[in-house]
């Protein structure tokens, strides 16, 4: 168990948070202590998200979005893995920048999720998106993540416990309505040493 109370005050910080600028400034802030802090905590998530995500895929030279990549956990996972096309992105220059010096994105861009999201339709193989969601984001998020992948892509996110009704309630819509052909969900550890799981959803995009 993390005895960090600092530690543990962003992250209950960042969970509560409404206001989408005082969550920026917390990143801002944790960028430079983030990846140390969060192995402390026991973060399992990118490699589980990236391990479901390289199941799916057969071949490495899919074009994957990083939706929300932070310092860039999961594009190193992918890279380990032989993935070369891996573009990023998050609202958080502070730790874009972290993500850029590990020189396996192509492409990294500031973008925010709580607006329109400037990316074409249909372009990417994959989007996957780890500790990302929250309860600010619903049904956009999710609509803005499918459209920007190609008809028979794969969306992969996690959501803490707390979400799963309301994520439910958004993909099982999305699935009734055929944007979606798949739906898969797994309830595995996020912090282990913080004992918390998370859900990690699958959704695969109806083919056209
Ligand atoms: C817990 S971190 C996860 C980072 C990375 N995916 C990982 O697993 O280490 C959440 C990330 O989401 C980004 N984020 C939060 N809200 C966002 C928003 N509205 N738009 C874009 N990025 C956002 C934060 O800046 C942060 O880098």
């Amino acid at each position: 168990m993390s005895t960090n109370p600092n530690l543990e005050n962003i992250v209950n910080t960042l969970v509560s948070a409404s206001d989408p600028a005082q969550v920026k400034s917390l990143y801002a802030q944790w960028a430079n202590t983030y990846d140390k802090d969060l192995a402390d905590f026991g973060y399992v998530a990118p490699g589980i998200g990236v391990k479901l995500l390289n199941a799916l895929l057969d071949n490495q030279q899919a074009l994957i979005h990083d939706a929300g990549c932070g310092t860039g956990q999961v594009g190193a996972l992918l890279s380990d893995l032989g993935y070369t096309k891996i573009h990023g992105s998050d609202f958080s220059s502070e730790m874009l920048d972290k993500a850029d010096k590990l020189g396996c994105y192509s492409q990294l861009d500031n973008v925010d999720f709580g607006k329109p999201i400037d990316i074409k339709n249909d372009v990417y193989d994959a989007v996957i998106s780890i500790g990302v969601y929250t309860k600010r984001f619903k049904q956009h998020f999710i609509a803005e993540m499918l459209r920007i992948i190609r008809p028979g892509g794969y969306f992969i996110f996690s959501c803490r416990e707390l979400y799963y009704d309301e994520v439910m309630d958004v993909v099982v819509d999305f699935l009734k309505h055929k944007a979606v052909s798949r739906l898969e969900i797994e309830l595995a550890d996020y912090m282990t040493g913080q004992e918390a799981s998370a859900y990690y959803v699958v959704l695969e995009k109806t083919s056209t």
